[in-house]
């Protein structure tokens, strides 16, 4: 008697399971709409403002706006985690994230591994350095002690005017590098333009000025960057079309950069 109650129990009881496991999921295609899509993960280095950095224990920065306008645009949700600048290429690569932005610049070695958006913004190098160090152009570079964050186009723009040599200090992420910086580890920062510019701006009383070299330092733009051959460049690069040319991303622009971008540059 026992023995039979516990198995008529069992029995019911697993036929319960397959009920409410055959409605869930009878629900859930249902409910899947044709276009329902994925909640992507997408990665930063957020220590390079005013691009994307730490407030408060939140990522802001003009890139998180941009690419929260990009994803409503395409129709993702998307979950965008700080996880360093060398882990960033790593996870793009190994496909744990399903995109990166980051300022990170469109060039033809990243192209070999990673692909990218159409470009959303241009920028070139500036050398920052602390009032009274003797820097008039990028050829002052030489001899001097150079910083940048590795692995950036920073130092590549370094490298080209020094030579890849012992001169040049690579640190983890830009926010050490102006730390050397202002500890007098380094003489120079090489770094992005709006960065280098946010940091005087935002620092008054490190003393320090950024300098342009328009004929050492080539223009460059940021794109967003994918594992190569993923599905999703096309449809981002319809979305960002779509953002730079409704005014959305002039609106996002101005919030950051107090100006109007321009965007001929960048559309053609
Ligand atoms: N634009 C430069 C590059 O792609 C620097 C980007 C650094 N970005 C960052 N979030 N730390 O190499």
């Amino acid at each position: 008697m026992k023995n039979s109650n516990k198995l008529i129990g069992v029995l019911l009881f697993a036929i319960i399971l397959m009920l409410s496991g055959c409605g869930s999921s009878e629900k859930a295609s249902n409910s899947a709409e044709p276009d329902e899509k994925k909640v992507l993960k997408v990665g930063t280095d957020a220590a390079f403002a005013p691009f994307e950095y730490m407030d408060k224990g939140k990522i802001v920065g003009f890139d998180v706006d941009f690419l929260a306008a990009v994803m409503e645009e395409a129709g993702y949700k998307h979950k965008l985690d700080n996880i360093g600048w060398d882990p960033l290429f790593a996870s793009v690569q190994g496909k744990q994230i399903d995109l990166a932005i980051s300022g990170i610049t469109i060039n033809d070695d990243r192209k070999q591994t990673y692909d990218f958006s159409i470009p959303y913004f241009e920028s070139t190098h500036m050398i920052v350095f602390k009032e009274g160090t003797d820097i008039k152009s990028a050829e002052d570079l030489k001899g001097k002690k150079i910083g940048v964050q590795n692995g950036t186009t920073g130092q590549l723009a370094a490298e080209k005017v020094v030579g890849a040599n012992n001169n040049i200090s690579k640190y983890e992420n830009t926010a050490v590098a102006f730390m050397a910086l202002e500890n007098n580890d380094v003489e120079v920062v090489v770094t992005d333009n709006v960065v280098a510019s946010e940091y005087t701006k935002n620092n008054p009383n490190s003393k320090v000025k950024a300098i342009e070299d328009k004929d050492s330092f080539e223009s460059e733009f940021y794109g967003l960057m994918f594992p190569k051959d993923s599905k999703l460049k096309a449809e981002f690069d319809e979305a960002i079309k779509a953002v730079i040319e409704s005014g959305k991303y002039a609106e996002i622009y101005e919030k950051w950069f107090g100006k109007e971008p321009s965007v001929d540059t960048l559309l053609k």
